[in-house]
């Protein structure tokens, strides 16, 4: 069928809003009507070239929710009219990484950025002119109209507004995963979430949750800070130096229990700075990515041996999708997680160029597209 879509047809390029053809789900998928899609700065990594992706053009998104439309031939889990939250990771539920609470790591996840169906690189469900259109972690969510694999579809509770529901599908499990998952944030900690944007704010949401003494954002953007303030920072300043020495304070001179990295374009110093923030035995947590074929940070070797600091990487905050997106619905629901008040502005999908000028341009926590 036939669908408006955002596609970028080369790297670096910008999302234009096109009309692609859709194919039915065969067995093993769905077509969702998508109701909302955020607007994460990964899809932006792939527009400006720092992720390169298997095929142009490339229809974006992956940070989506929707309701299925029609699900394919003997394929069980699912029926129309389901409300879905779509998880940018695949879960296949065998691999070794499914079967020991690591379904952030499953191996499907290899074919994230091919484009293609998990099993076939030649095999795509989206058309431009009668060539193949690439599909983000096999979803895209900035489409009206989409058809992933079951593997990526998370079946929730039809109370929950979609438009909200969306930003669990990444920012929020990303970003509160990093805290309490990835950073083991503990009761009395010293946090430092650098870079507040709709994963920072999440690890912020998570470290205030994990019952963090002193969380500490930073961002150069004013707005930012604020939110952060109001969101869970007890602190928030404009640099690292500053959140440095604001935690040595609070620690007798040691250094921060974790520092979780946020940045848009996260890059080698970052990373540094916020492995310097730390205490010993403490943990640096890196979640933001930047240019993907850039190697080697610069951190003491000395720190890292003899103050047997940990540098620790995180996907997804280290979450499992299919349970943990669901807790984090449940705590939104308890009032236990701000869903609400993550959305700066909402665009149509004609406007999302204008969206991602607004988030370089430090003016949202998160935009989302809303479809009619
Ligand atoms: N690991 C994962 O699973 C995962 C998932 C989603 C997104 N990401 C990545 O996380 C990063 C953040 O995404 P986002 O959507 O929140 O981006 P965003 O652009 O909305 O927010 C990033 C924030 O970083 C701030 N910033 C820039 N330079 C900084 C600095 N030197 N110190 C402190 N703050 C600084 C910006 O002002 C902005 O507020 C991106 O790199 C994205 O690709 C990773
Ligand atoms: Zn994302
Ligand atoms: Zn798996």
């Amino acid at each position: 069928m036939k669908t408006r879509g955002a596609v970028v047809r080369q790297a670096p390029g910008k999302f234009e809003v096109v009309n692609l053809e859709v194919d039915a789900p065969r067995q093993g998928e769905l077509m969702v009507k998508m109701a909302a899609s955020g607007l994460c700065h990964s899809d932006d990594h792939v527009a400006t070239g720092d992720i390169p992706v298997g095929v142009y053009p490339f229809c974006g998104g992956h940070e989506g929710a929707g309701i299925v439309e029609q699900v394919g031939p003997n394929t069980r889990g699912f029926q129309e009219g389901d409300h879905v939250v779509f998880s940018f990771l695949p879960g296949c539920g065998r691999c070794r990484w499914c079967a020991s609470g690591y379904q952030n790591l499953c191996d499907l996840g290899a074919g994230l950025l091919a484009g293609s169906r998990w099993d076939d690189p030649t095999d795509f469900r989206m058309s431009l002119d009668g060539a193949p259109v690439g599909q983000m972690c096999g979803i895209s969510t900035f489409s009206e109209h989409t058809t992933v694999a079951v593997e990526s579809a998370v079946k929730i509770p039809e109370d929950i507004p979609l438009d909200k529901a969306c930003l669990v599908g990444c920012g929020v499990g990303t970003g509160w995963g990093s805290a309490v998952n990835s950073a083991e944030v503990k009761a009395g900690d010293t946090v430092i979430v650098m870079g507040v944007g709709g994963i920072g704010i999440n690890a912020v949401q998570g470290a205030a949750h994990a019952g963090a003494s002193q969380v500490i954002a930073v961002d150069p953007i004013a707005f930012k800070r604020e939110k952060a303030m109001e969101l869970g920072a007890t602190h928030a300043v404009g640099s690292m130096e500053e959140a440095t020495e604001l935690a040595k304070g609070f620690t007798n001179g040691q250094g921060a229990d974790s520092a979780i990295v946020t940045v848009g374009v996260t890059k080698p110093e970052h990373v540094g700075q916020a492995f310097s923030a730390i205490r010993k035995a403490g943990t640096a947590v890196v979640t933001g990515l930047g240019d993907i074929t850039e190697v080697g940070v610069p951190i003491a070797i000395s720190e890292l041996t003899l103050f047997q600091k940990r540098l620790q990487g995180a996907l997804f905050g280290d979450s499992n999708p299919s349970t943990d997106m669901l807790k984090m619905l449940r705590l939104y629901t308890e009032g236990n997680l701000k869903l609400d008040e993550l959305i700066t502005k909402t665009y149509s999908l004609e406007d999302i160029q204008q969206g991602y000028e607004d988030m370089h341009a430090g003016k949202n926590i998160r935009g989302v597209i809303v479809y009619n």
